[in-house]
């Protein structure tokens, strides 16, 4: 199959180009380059020895996405902002981006007749959870613009099959990607300081940053920091694939991409010390306004339905993020 891949430059969609490339697929990747860059894609052509079709546009460019789509049989959606503190100050650039973003994604799709879409939610659409693991039928609201917009997203996703019930829609919720590709040739590259974890505590090994604040050491958790549901982006990326090969029928699904595990602050910046073998000097500091103490997946629901499941543990994921990190000190540039 060929897949047009918005986003496909960034983060999660270079992985996931990877997996593609690697399963016989081709690949058309879409996107504007405001979070990401060209090298991105030309390591996924050298890891994978396949070529990549390249267009940059935004997804916003009704006419130019339309065009770009033709003849490719399913849509990978990764485009779209999502800095949480950011979407707070800048709402109006969000709603534009990722809910206008989708809209001409959707409408392009109907002209083109293409109705197979996997989509990048986010476990954000859960909020503070009422129970623990998460599974996929808790209750949805949002805190912040950034996972509003994720929330509209879906819910413009379920509308629409219920208008069409011939569309193949399948909703991936990640928990916290993490980690990188284990060639050390693409992995996450924040353009300014990191918001995540992860990537901060990475800078802070390769000595980028002095030391890592710990927002918050009186979480109810079994050390007091907050609790993730860590997942290595190699691992989400294969969710990709295997969310695009169960699409054989109509239908929206929404599931869950994590572990199921939940780790806390303290716990990664052990294994990050660990795999990187540099210690991780930090500092306790008041909670970050809108966290919660934990979140994890029951992914339970990704087994059935697609046949997945996460394969790699945290000291892997710390492995290849360090791996990353250390090889690429300044990133992509
Ligand atoms: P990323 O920023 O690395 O990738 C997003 C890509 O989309 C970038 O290459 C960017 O240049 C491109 N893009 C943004 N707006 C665009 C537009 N209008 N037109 C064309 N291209 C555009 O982020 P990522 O971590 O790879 O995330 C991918 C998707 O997964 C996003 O939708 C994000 O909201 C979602 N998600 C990410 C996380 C996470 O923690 N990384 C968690 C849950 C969900
Ligand atoms: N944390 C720190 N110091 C830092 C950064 C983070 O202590 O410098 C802590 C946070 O307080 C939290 C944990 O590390 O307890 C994880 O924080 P991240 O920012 O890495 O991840 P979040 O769970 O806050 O947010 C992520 C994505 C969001 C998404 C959300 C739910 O960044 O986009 O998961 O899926 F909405």
């Amino acid at each position: 199959m060929t897949i047009f891949v918005t986003g496909g430059a960034g983060y999660i969609g270079s992985h996931t180009c990877v997996e593609l490339l690697q399963n016989g697929h081709n690949v058309v990747v879409y996107d504007n380059l405001s979070n990401s860059s060209v090298e991105a894609l030309k390591r996924v052509e050298t890891i994978t020895g396949k070529l990549i079709t390249f267009i940059i546009g935004d997804i916003r460019d009704e006419s130019s996405l339309t065009q770009a789509m033709q003849g490719c049989d399913a849509v990978i959606h990764f485009a779209g902002l999502k800095a949480v503190g950011e979407s707070v100050a800048k709402p109006l650039e969000y709603y534009d981006n990722n809910v206008q973003g989708t809209l001409c994604l959707l409408r392009s799709m109907q002209t083109n007749s293409i109705k197979t879409l996997v989509f990048s939610s986010s476990a954000t659409v859960y909020g503070d959870p009422e129970s623990l693991p998460l599974r996929e039928d808790h209750p949805l609201r949002t805190t912040n613009p950034y996972g509003q917009t994720k929330l509209v997203i879906e819910d413009i996703l379920r509308d629409l099959y219920r208008s069409d019930n011939t569309w193949q829609i399948m909703i991936l919720r990640y928990f916290n990607p993490v980690g990188a590709h284990e060639s050390g040739l693409i992995g996450e590259d924040p353009q300014d300081i990191p918001n995540n974890l992860m990537p901060f505590i990475a800078q802070v090994a390769i000595g980028r940053r002095e030391n890592l604040n710990i927002f918050g050491e009186n979480y109810p958790t079994h050390d007091g920091t907050g609790v993730r549901d860590y997942i290595h982006v190699v691992d989400l990326a294969h969710g990709h694939l295997k969310a695009l090969e169960a699409l054989t029928s109509p239908q929206c699904t929404a599931i869950n991409l994590g572990t199921g595990i939940g780790y806390s602050v303290l716990d990664v910046v052990n294994a990050f010390s660990k795999a990187s073998q540099q210690s991780i000097p930090y500092i306790i500091a008041p909670r970050r306004e809108g966290d919660i103490a934990a979140c994890y997946a029951d992914p339970s629901k990704a087994n059935t339905a697609i046949g997945w499941s996460a394969k790699r543990n945290l000291d892997q994921m710390c492995h290849d993020a360090w791996n990353f990190q250390s090889k690429n000190p300044t990133g992509y540039k």
